[in-house]
């Protein structure tokens, strides 16, 4: 039998929160309704952040509204604080992800706090999170490099991605949100984390700004982890991490792992059709390898 390897598709949230033109709610909707029909499970559907700071994400209460809510694809939703656990829980989220940084200075431009205090901060979020029954995922961003301050030690990305797993969050994203890992920096930062999360509770968060990603997948596929973030036509980049590109593309991460003989449950031409979809309504072609059908 083949291995299962889970893909979270963060398209919706990753790949279009730092899209400066103006994203229907309806076309948001059917980009989700296509990646489900695609056969992904996970697919991060919106974050319950600042519009001041996210315009794009403003309408998130609405996506999640519209969306079945009937287990059969998990929609899990960005919050930072209580205020946005309180919208989120309003509008019907059954999973959250709260986001920590292995940087300071991320830290506090992403979220206006230390990484001691937003840790703080998410405690009460995923506490009560919990006991409502909602799932928690955890991220740490910058587990590589940081845009402000280079070159960030192992052990600080294992020690707040210990905190996150101590806290209650079933997965831990390691996000290189610059996307300047490569293969033996990535798996550094793997060997220190693992000694502090079991492998199998961690995902690889890859954005491909040096053309990376798709190596770094492949090493830490070999290093044991088994669930990777993916963005449909490789969309996105964050506003926190000025020249870090989209992640790694959904499609050529589903055509990798099928090459290699793993089972996704994803329907490759469906994926390619929804990147073609997407790329058409955002006036470019899709940042991928896979060429059109
Ligand atoms: P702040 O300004 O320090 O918050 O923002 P505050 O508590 O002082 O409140 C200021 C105002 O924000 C108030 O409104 C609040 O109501 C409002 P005002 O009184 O001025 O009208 N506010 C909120 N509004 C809606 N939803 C909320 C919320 N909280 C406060 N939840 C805050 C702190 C964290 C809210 C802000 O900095 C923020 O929203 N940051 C968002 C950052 C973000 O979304 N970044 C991108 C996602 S992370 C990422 O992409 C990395 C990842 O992909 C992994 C990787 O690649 O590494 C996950
Ligand atoms: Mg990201």
């Amino acid at each position: 039998m083949q291995e299962h390897i889970t893909i979270v598709e963060v398209g919706p949230r990753d790949g279009l929160q730092n899209e400066q033109q103006p994203i229907s709610t309806a076309t948001k909707l059917e980009l989700i309704q296509r990646l489900a029909a695609s056969g992904l499970t996970h697919i991060e559907a919106g974050a319950f952040v600042s519009p001041k700071w996210v315009p794009q994400m403003a309408d998130s209460a609405n996506v999640l509204r519209a969306l079945p809510q009937d287990g059969a694809v998990a929609y899990p939703v960005l919050v930072p604080n209580e205020q946005g656990l309180d919208a989120a829980l309003a509008a019907g989220a059954r999973e959250i992800a709260i986001f920590a940084a292995a940087s300071e200075s991320f830290s506090q431009r992403n979220i206006h706090a230390s990484i001691a205090e937003s840790l703080r901060r998410f405690e009460p979020v995923c506490a009560r999170a919990l006991a409502e029954g909602i799932k928690v995922r955890g991220y740490v961003s910058c587990v590589v490099g940081c845009p402000y301050e280079g070159a960030i030690a192992p052990a600080q990305v294992a020690q707040v991605a210990r905190a996150l797993h101590d806290m209650g969050c079933y997965e831990i994203s390691l996000g290189d949100t610059v996307g300047v890992g490569t293969p033996n920096t990535v798996l550094t930062m793997l060997d220190a984390v693992s000694l502090q999360v079991p492998v199998a509770q961690l995902a690889g968060h890859f954005h491909d700004t040096y053309g990376m990603a798709i190596a770094n997948v492949y090493a830490s596929l070999r290093a044991g982890l088994r669930t990777f973030d993916a963005s449909v036509a490789g969309l996105g980049g964050c506003p926190y991490a000025r020249g870090a590109s989209g992640n790694v593309a959904t499609e050529d991460v589903v055509y990798l792992l099928h090459g290699l003989g793993y089972h996704t449950g994803i329907d490759l031409t469906r994926l390619t059709d929804t990147a073609q979809f997407i790329a058409h309504a955002l006036g470019r072609e899709p940042a991928s390898h896979r060429p059109a059908p």
